[in-house]
């Protein structure tokens, strides 16, 4: 008598990831991968997702309420990321679909960039860079490429999560005095106990924006801290601030951070994030010799891909197994059943 077949879930990974993780998935789904270099366009997503009963997402794939009601069979949203913002959530825990996410493996990596965002915006790395490049270092010169000194000054923390709590940490070995705003997102990503780390200070946000000479975002996008940093937000910042994103571009009002910049109020921003992303060719923001921007690459080592794509494959086995993945995103959600 012939063997009854398994049935082969069929997962639809939208981007190529890291191999070994994928070999893993492969050996017990079914496989389609996306193998573009730019994401699946709303209607490629939307049809690959039409018998899919997994996808293991990128941040860059806007995965709404409508994609979710054309996605009968689909049990998990497996993102390769810790933020979930390009998920509807409620969406997906209304249709009893499981969203996992990254955290925890991506702290280390992210504050790294931060960090050197900070020392790169501070000490004019990239411009003194491009002053190189175009041939123009004469001679040393006594007043050449001065910047700001990053020891002995204060950074402000807008969000004390896990990457903000390692953002201090670096901060702390620079001897710098680090306040932080607590964000009530905080708790939901895994992180040492905050009083592991002594001498650091929670403000208000006002306290936080007048007392900092460097200001460093760590908070995920939601409707709450959407444009969070403002108009109002920047004329209460220390004259001569330094902005630090490495959180979601929208969380900042670029416009008027455009406008802080042209004032003087804000004496520059290091960028890893930008609204929209990518940034358009002609946004004012690259006029700006004192803004340093790199392409959203926080996560972007080697080692720290390849955990994210390892959990992100565990995420997607864990549901299309009936079980709540260990990093979910709305883990009250009831698991819809698997469709035969
Ligand atoms: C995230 O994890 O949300 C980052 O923005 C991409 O690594």
């Amino acid at each position: 008598m012939p063997r009854p077949t398994r049935i082969r879930r069929k997962v639809f990974v939208a981007r190529a990831i890291d191999n070994t993780a994928l070999e893993r998935l492969r050996a017990a789904t079914a496989v389609t991968v996306w193998r573009g270099e730019m994401p699946p366009s709303a209607s490629a997503l939307r049809s690959a997702l039409a018998d899919a009963d997994a996808v293991l997402s990128m941040i860059t794939d806007k995965i709404d309420a409508s994609v979710i009601g054309d996605a009968p069979r689909l049990r998990v949203i497996s993102n390769l990321g810790v933020g979930v913002d390009n998920i509807d959530l409620e969406a997906a825990t209304r249709a009893g679909i499981a969203v996992g996410h990254t955290p925890g493996v991506l702290t280390d990596a992210t504050a790294d960039l931060a960090f050197g965002l900070l020392m790169a915006t501070a000490r004019r790395i990239a411009e003194a860079d491009r002053h190189v490049r175009a041939g123009k270092w004469r001679t040393w010169g006594p007043m050449t490429m001065l910047g700001r000194d990053v020891h002995s000054s204060t950074i402000g923390l807008i969000g004390f999560g896990a990457i903000g709590q390692a953002m201090a940490r670096r901060a702390m070995g620079f001897g710098m005095r680090v306040l932080y705003l607590k964000h009530s997102s905080s708790k939901r990503t895994p992180q040492r106990d905050e009083s592991e780390i002594a001498n650091v200070s929670a403000v208000s946000l006002p306290r936080l924006l007048a007392q900092s000479d460097y200001l460093s975002i760590h908070v995920p996008l939601t409707a709450k801290t959407r444009h969070m940093i403002g108009v109002r937000e920047f004329a209460l910042m220390k004259h001569g601030a330094i902005l630090i994103n490495t959180a979601r571009g929208a969380v900042v009002d670029q416009t008027a951070m455009v406008a802080a910049l042209k004032s003087g109020r804000l004496a520059g921003a290091g960028l890893d994030v930008t609204d929209p992303e990518p940034i358009a060719n002609r946004d004012p923001l690259l006029r700006f010799d004192n803004v340093v921007i790199t392409p959203h690459i926080g996560s972007a080592s080697i080692a720290t891909r390849a955990s994210m794509a390892a959990i992100a494959v565990d995420n997607v086995l864990a549901a299309l197994s009936g079980r709540i993945p260990r990093w979910c995103a709305n883990p009250r959600v009831r698991l819809r059943p698997g469709a035969l």
